[in-house]
């Protein structure tokens, strides 16, 4: 396989779910350029519209104004918030909702459903918020929120979807918010809350906001997804010859560990960095086909590449020596269970795997892989099995490609565009 050409990947999914919650928070008409056009970006601008913000069709590559109802003036939905596949949709809007008096029914998808809640609604309901749960931890909930008290929370995970909600609760409620983390989640909820003038003091792993009484309307020019991009990367990884580039990608330290990882499996990823936009550094990577050596990911790096762990995998199955990820628990409690889904596919393209409760080893091997893969409409398992069906000699079926629309919709003509067999 060669790989060639230049792309920007689809705008960051993270950053995009934040710029659409904090426009509809705002005062004032704001301007998204480039935003996520996903499923789950969809599931945002649908339910902050169903709370009465004005939010433009995402459309690609377009920009999208958001009228603002500032942060008290989102209005009582008259159905059910429907999250579809989106954690972090859910987990946010469980967050702004706290600070609401109104009664609102928040609900997703089958496997959103499944998702635990309760790491945002037991720190939620301290500050004074009611949760009333309709399927134990688990969506639907209904959520009736109302005047919050101040809050310090120790999250047992490290978690900016946990992170983010409880800031935004904060933010509504006019109250002090004070998080203690495991260990250092993404933190664009702080770095845009602080470019918005809002202060959030981070000390190592504690972040801390003081009320605001209001936050003004804003452009950002959403930066491209690194961990879309990290798809392409495997992809010219994996290769035999030739170059890719990857220019206007998002790469904040809390989301770049891959990068760290590749590069103790000897790749060499060329990293240039070329500005920013809302307080969001942004650069270009520059990948080639690199033999790969075994690595061991240890439980403090995880927080940084959480959503890079399939990609990686697949990239320990073509690897020389066992490759170990330990503290990976929180892949169970992903869109679907990460964990045990990709040790199972591994095993069924011929690559030895295994997980256990918290790490997962894999043997890489250089025989081509070939079977089903079971992606379970997980959209990153989708996209890493595809990734690995670009081997050489690779005859890789998967159990359905469209979830890829859940984070980047273009994936596999991506992918088409910037491969050859050969
Ligand atoms: C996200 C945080 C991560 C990540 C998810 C997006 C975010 O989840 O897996 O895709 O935008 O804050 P956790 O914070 O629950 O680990």
């Amino acid at each position: 396989m060669n790989v060639s050409g230049s792309l920007t990947p689809p705008g960051d999914k993270s950053i995009t779910h934040r710029a659409l919650v904090l426009a509809a928070l705002a005062r004032g008409t704001s301007t998204v350029t480039r935003p996520l056009t996903s499923l789950d970006a969809r599931s945002t601008a649908g339910v902050l519209r169903a709370l009465g913000a004005k939010v433009d069709a995402l459309r690609l590559g377009a920009s999208v104004a958001i009228r603002g109802r500032g942060l008290r003036g989102l209005t009582r939905p008259r159905e059910s918030l429907d999250c579809g596949n989106s954690g972090t949709a859910a987990r946010f809007i469980l967050g702004v909702l706290a600070g609401y008096p109104f009664p609102a029914r928040v609900t997703g998808d089958a496997s959103l459903r499944r998702r635990p809640m309760r790491r945002v609604t037991g720190p939620l309901t301290a500050m004074g918020a009611h949760f009333d749960e309709e399927g134990g931890d688990g969506l639907p909930i209904v959520v009736r929120g109302g005047r919050l008290k101040a809050l310090e929370h120790r999250s047992a995970a490290a978690s900016a979807q946990v992170k983010g909600a409880l800031l935004f609760a904060g933010l509504v409620g006019k109250v002090p918010v004070t998080i203690h983390e495991p260990v250092r989640s993404r933190d664009h909820t702080e770095r845009m809350l602080r470019a918005l003038g809002v202060s959030v003091e981070s000390d190592g792993t504690t972040v801390r906001l003081a009320p605001a009484e209001s936050i003004p309307a804003f452009e950002i020019t959403v930066p491209g997804d690194p961990s879309s991009a990290a798809f392409l990367i495997g992809a010219a990884l994996l290769a035999e010859r030739g170059e890719i580039e990857l220019p206007g990608v998002l790469i904040n330290p809390t989301r770049t560990g891959f990068l760290s990882v590749l590069a103790r499996m000897g790749a060499r990823i060329g990293i240039t960095s070329t500005g920013e936009t809302l307080g969001e550094p942004v650069g270009t990577l520059v990948a080639r086909p690199t033999s790969l050596r075994s690595v061991e990911v240890t439980p403090e790096e995880v927080p940084a590449l959480i959503d890079e762990i399939p990609l990686l995998a697949v990239l320990a199955g073509r690897a020389h020596g066992e490759s170990v990820f330990r503290g990976v628990e929180e892949l169970r409690v992903k869109e679907s269970d990460r964990l045990t889904l990709l040790a199972d596919n591994l095993r069924a393209v011929g690559i030895t795997a295994e997980a256990t409760a918290d790490t997962l080893r894999v043997v890489g091997t250089d025989a081509p892989p070939r079977g089903r893969v079971e992606t379970a409409k997980d959209h990153r398992l989708a996209m890493a099995f595809a990734v690995l069906g670009r081997a050489p000699g690779a005859a890789i079926r998967l159990s359905e490609r469209a979830s890829v629309a859940v984070s980047y919709p273009a994936f596999f003509d991506d992918l088409k565009r910037m491969t050859s067999r050969g």
